[in-house]
């Protein structure tokens, strides 16, 4: 008789860094809410309806940055994976669903899939339906804060650190913590690198269409932040009674995202109060646009070597490889 032993299945692993801290969220929220202006942070547009309604955005006819780097990708790919090298750990920062990684695996056949996003539980569907395509490639899913510690456990530390930041979400960060982040990623990739997604500056109106879309999708993921915001800290914001604006502020290249009171109105939850006018706006989100030399500049500032770019036609998005 023979035995048929079933083969060895690769199980992904998962580790939880990062604990959110209730208190310290009200806290944080509190303070943005009765700051003057009020603002409250990008972070909290993604619970689970906020991720949907960020994915719905990627495929909007306006917001040309998804689309126009997975071009980059596929017309560059190539010429990506003989400068980024085979055979890396490829360390995917804010990795959610993993599929621009997983895009890239043909081409730059990495030794090692690490997928970073604040909860685990965000990759955890990803990585097992990942895992079962590369049964032999060793992955790792890791919850963590990586905007304020990029300390990575253990089984994420072998190999070749190749990190990869797609997305613009660089734009995300005001430029000292932009400069702080990227400090921080090449010190964690020291003898590999940093590859990563730039949004660039282009025409205004192209800029605003892709934060105000027609269907208005941007603006429901816009205020949805309230309902998040309700459900945190018992807040009792009326969606109803705000309105999302988005503009381009050339002088500091950035877009900013805003929701504008359509009526005096007061907001209340347990421990804070906030009295808004009519017109008033809470700050929700900057998105800066770079040029490629602004960029590159940065890269070296941060310590990175020899930034290399790709770019689509239209010249609308960067990729970016740099050595650390
Ligand atoms: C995640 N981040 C790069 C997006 C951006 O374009 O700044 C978030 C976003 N906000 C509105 N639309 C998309």
């Amino acid at each position: 008789m023979t035995l048929v032993r079933p083969s060895a299945v690769r199980e992904p692993q998962f580790i939880q860094l990062h604990c959110p801290d209730a208190e310290a969220l009200r806290t944080e929220l509190s303070a943005g809410l009765c700051d003057q202006p009020a603002r409250c942070a990008p972070k909290y547009f993604y619970d689970a309806l906020g991720s949907r309604l960020f994915e719905a955005i990627t495929e909007l006819p306006e917001y040309y940055p998804t689309r126009t780097e997975a071009q980059i990708f596929e017309r560059h790919a190539r010429e990506v994976a003989r400068v980024v090298g085979r055979g890396a750990t490829l360390i995917d920062l804010g990795a959610g669903n993993c599929a621009k990684a997983a895009a890239l695996f043909t081409a730059l056949q990495p030794a090692r899939y690490v997928a970073v996003d604040i909860a685990v539980d965000f990759v955890r569907g990803a990585l097992n339906a990942l895992q079962r395509q590369f049964p032999a490639m060793p992955m790792v899913g890791v919850g963590l804060d990586f905007s304020h510690t990029l300390s990575l456990p253990a089984p994420a530390q072998d190999g070749r650190p190749v990190f990869f930041y797609p997305g613009s979400s660089i734009g995300n960060f005001a430029p000292d913590e932009a400069l702080a982040f990227l400090r921080s990623v090449r010190d964690a990739a020291g003898g590999g690198g940093l590859l990563i997604g730039v949004d660039l500056v282009k025409p205004t109106a192209i800029l605003e269409a892709a934060y105000d879309d027609a269907l208005g999708v941007t603006a429901a993921f816009n205020l949805n932040v309230l309902a998040h915001v309700n459900r945190l800290i018992g807040a009792d914001f009326r969606l109803s009674q705000w309105r999302h604006v988005a503009f381009f502020d050339p002088a500091r290249s950035r877009i900013e995202m805003h929701l504008e009171a359509r009526e005096a109105t007061t907001v209340r939850w347990p421990g804070g109060e906030r009295r808004f006018v009519a017109g008033e706006r809470i700050h929700t989100e900057n998105s800066y646009k770079y040029t490629p030399r602004a960029f590159a500049e940065l890269l070296v500032a941060a310590g990175f070597r020899a930034p290399r770019q790709w770019l689509d036609p239209q010249q609308w998005f960067a990729v970016f490889w740099a050595d650390a």
